[in-house]
């Protein structure tokens, strides 16, 4: 392994987030604006060769955590052989999956076989109907098949990501966290970025509150355990039973630890969820570039990290949609 990747501001870059496919069955309010069509044409697609190439490269710098996303990653064809090959891979010591779980019922057994050890899961409603109308799908039933594939799959743990927006599902919180204490899932609230139709709307709600109300409802105490290597910062009930993380980019930003970079489909590496800086690795990789030379443009690309977002100076600016990173 080479000197490990730092950027300008002193953050050392230990964990990819890797989109696999930009394509969803879904079309969550928040993520893919209305009549998206501007989906990446397959030749431009990095084959399972070339991402593990590229994850390999940033292995060797350090970079020990890398997860899955997409759009949905689990309508990439063969993917469980991509968690294979980067299974395989020196350095590596955490592969998860962020997924929607309409499909996972039919993937939860040979994921984990290959490698996946913890699924995160978009659930934003216990209703229907609800569900219905944030996704676009009837996704509800197949969302709960999923979960339960994932819990008897032996994924652990398995982290509820709820979306909360003001008016849509802000009064389903305290039944969504009854529903994961239950089943031993740690639910984590979301504060929506202004991506896809968010920032458009006053859907956007602060955390703060609700975290001040669960704290005192289930008498949570700041959880001392690392429960994964992103920006949640977790609370817990005395029994350790019940966990609750909270996400909370535009009332709390946590800029100043990020430690990661998102490979997107096409092979682009982009700096920041909500900055334009990007790297496309996708002509050198398939120029034949050395895996010295893959190193080199990798740290060029990290000298161009941005300090932070800037969602609440310029909410309606949009960057890119959600579904292209896979948050
Ligand atoms: P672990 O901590 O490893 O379990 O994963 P994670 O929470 O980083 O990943 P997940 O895909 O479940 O993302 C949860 C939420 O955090 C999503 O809304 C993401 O968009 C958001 N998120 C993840 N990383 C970043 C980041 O670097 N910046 C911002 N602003 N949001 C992020
Ligand atoms: N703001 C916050 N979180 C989002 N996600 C998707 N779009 C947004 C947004 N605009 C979340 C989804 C998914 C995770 C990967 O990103 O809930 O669980
Ligand atoms: Fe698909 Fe997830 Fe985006 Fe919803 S949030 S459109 S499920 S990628």
């Amino acid at each position: 392994s080479t000197a490990a990747l730092t950027d300008r501001f002193g953050r050392r870059v230990s964990y990819l987030r890797l989109s696999v496919t930009d394509r969803c069955d879904l079309r969550c309010s928040y993520c893919m604006p209305k009549g998206f069509s501007g989906f990446e044409e397959p030749e431009n697609w990095l084959r399972f060769d070339e991402i593990t190439r590229v994850v390999a490269a940033f292995a060797r710098m350090g970079v020990a955590r890398v997860r899955l996303t997409g759009g949905e990653p689990l309508l990439r064809r063969g993917l469980p052989q991509l968690v294979t090959q980067l299974s395989g891979l020196p350095g590596l010591q955490d592969i998860s999956l962020s997924t929607n779980a309409t499909q996972l019922h039919k993937h939860a057994r040979v994921l984990h076989d290959a490698g996946v050890r913890r699924i995160n899961v978009s659930l934003d409603s216990l209703d229907r109907a609800c569900t219905e109308k944030i996704t676009g799908r009837d996704s509800f039933a197949s969302i709960m098949a999923g979960l339960q594939a994932g819990k008897q799959a032996g994924f652990d743990p398995i982290k509820l990501n709820m979306v909360v927006m003001r008016g849509i599902n802000d009064h389903e919180i305290m039944r969504m966290a009854q529903f994961c204490f239950e089943e031993g899932f740690i639910l984590r609230l979301i504060e929506a970025m202004p991506m896809g139709e968010t920032g458009r709307n006053s859907q956007y709600m602060d955390i703060g509150p609700v975290r001040e109300q669960l704290v005192s409802k289930f008498n949570l105490t700041p959880a001392a355990a690392e429960l994964g290597g992103g920006p949640a910062r977790y609370w817990t009930t005395a029994d350790s039973k019940g966990t609750i993380g909270f996400i909370s980019p535009i009332s709390q930003h946590f800029c100043a630890t990020c430690n990661r970079v998102r490979l997107s489909v096409d092979g682009t590496l982009y700096m920041c969820l909500g900055q334009e800086e990007k790297f496309e690795l996708r002509p050198l990789l398939r120029a034949g570039i050395s895996d010295q030379e893959l190193e080199a443009a990798i740290r060029i690309a990290i000298e161009l990290k941005p300090e932070r977002h800037e969602f609440k100076e310029q909410p309606h600016k949009i960057i890119r949609f959600m579904s292209q990173t896979g948050g």
